[in-house]
């Protein structure tokens, strides 16, 4: 081999060998010494005001959370599902707190909920699904979250100014999209110092939202959202603009629903999505290697300046079940990544595994 063969092939190999372009978050290493960090727990009541007695709110699943630091505090919000519910349950959204996002202490009632409220025909009694926090530049949380009535799943927006004390604001679409099933908002944001914080691109914030092909919308104060349409929208979804897409033989062949927070990345000109992608069957085109209907995770980079214009996509999955917790719960072969932090020097991925517990894996610097 000449010399200058061998240059090209170290190159070659310095740059594509890791799998892992300079856009993308890790390798993140999962934490098997305190996995699964959350488990369902029967030991904690809430007086729940639609039943008007103490629930085990917490007692069958608790999974995926969000996460974000406050106080420099890691706080943990996560789904958690009773026994009683006649959907699965009913989801709450409890808090966990961390100095060193690996071990949690517990808040011992949920901090959000369905109640006596204007949301609660669309929240009873399926509840409150999937939070997901940004801070705005002011410092209030908004937080996305599935309001689901056992009928359909819509998303929705409410906004705090310290976790503990919320105001729902109701549905995240108009009226005109009362009838379509939504989830899964993830808002664009910028890391500052180790919050994420709402950015304004062009004029408006941006949310991706899916869960079949990933949509966009954009807003003016984080709480009513406009979906993009095109005339090549899904025909199937209120022709909805598609920025990522289910691509067969691959991971996320069946559908593709937005992770944590997007986050705009210095250096790369880019706005990162981590995504949770559902595997099809073989007949209908999915990756024959990985079980049908198995949930991974993949990462795609969008336009900073153009945010509906996606950039690159992982080829391979990053994260996929692997662990028995993961494999076996309420729902098999699932990692459902929603909470996404930098904190003491390390990036912090929280996930679900199967709908059943809460898993951490991390990056070394
Ligand atoms: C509560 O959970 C503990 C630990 O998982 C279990 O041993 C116990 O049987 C449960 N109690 C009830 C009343 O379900
Ligand atoms: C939503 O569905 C209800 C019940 O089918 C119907 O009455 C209503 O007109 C629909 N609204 C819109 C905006 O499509
Ligand atoms: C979607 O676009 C088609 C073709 O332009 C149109 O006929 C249809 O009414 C649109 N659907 C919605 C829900 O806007
Ligand atoms: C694959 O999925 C399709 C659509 O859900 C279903 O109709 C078909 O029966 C499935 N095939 C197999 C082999 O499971
Ligand atoms: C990103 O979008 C801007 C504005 O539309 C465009 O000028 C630029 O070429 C795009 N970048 C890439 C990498 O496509």
């Amino acid at each position: 081999m000449n010399y200058y063969l061998l240059v090209v092939s170290i190159l070659w190999f310095v740059t594509y060998s890791s799998g892992q372009d300079a856009w993308q978050l890790g390798p993140f290493i999962k934490q098997d010494d305190v996995n699964p960090t959350l488990h369902p727990r029967n030991d904690t009541f809430f007086l729940c005001p639609i039943q008007g007695r103490p629930i085990a709110w917490e007692e069958k699943d608790v999974f995926n959370p969000t996460a974000l630091v406050k106080d420099g505090l890691l706080h943990l919000l996560y789904r958690a599902e009773d026994t009683v519910g006649t959907h699965f349950g009913t989801s709450r959204i409890g808090l966990a707190i961390s100095t060193d996002g690996l071990t949690f202490t517990r808040l011992t009632t949920p901090i959000f909920y369905p109640a006596d409220d204007a949301a609660l025909p669309a929240e009873w009694d399926g509840g409150c699904e999937d939070p997901r926090i940004v801070e705005s530049p002011t410092g209030t949380y908004f937080m996305t979250y599935t309001a689901y009535n056992g009928d359909m799943a819509r998303l929705f927006v409410a906004s705090s100014p310290d976790l503990l004390t919320w105001t729902k604001h109701g549905p995240a679409f108009g009226p005109q999209y009362v009838n379509m099933s939504s989830k899964a908002g993830a808002i664009v944001t910028r890391l500052v110092g180790e919050r994420f914080v709402a950015e304004r691109i062009n004029g408006f914030y941006w949310m991706y939202f899916g869960d079949t092909n990933a949509f966009i919308a954009t807003s003016s104060d984080l709480i009513s959202w406009s979906p993009l349409t095109s005339p090549d929208g899904d025909p199937d979804k209120y022709n909805l603009t598609m920025v990522l897409r289910p691509r067969p033989g691959y991971f996320d062949s069946r559908l593709n629903e937005p992770g944590p927070q997007a986050v705009i990345r210095d250096g790369v000109d880019g706005i990162l999505l981590i995504y949770n992608g559902m595997n099809y069957n073989e007949t209908m085109g999915g990756d024959p290697n990985i079980p049908e209907d198995t949930y991974s995770a993949g990462q795609a980079l969008f336009n900073a300046s153009n945010p509906i214009q996606l950039i690159s996509r992982t080829e391979e999955y990053f994260m996929t079940p692997d662990k028995p917790y993961e494999e076996v719960g309420q729902v098999g072969n699932v990692v459902f990544l929603e909470g996404l932090v930098r904190y003491k020097g390390a990036w912090f991925l929280y996930y679900g595994t199967a709908d059943s517990k809460i898993a951490v894996a991390k990056t070394d610097a």
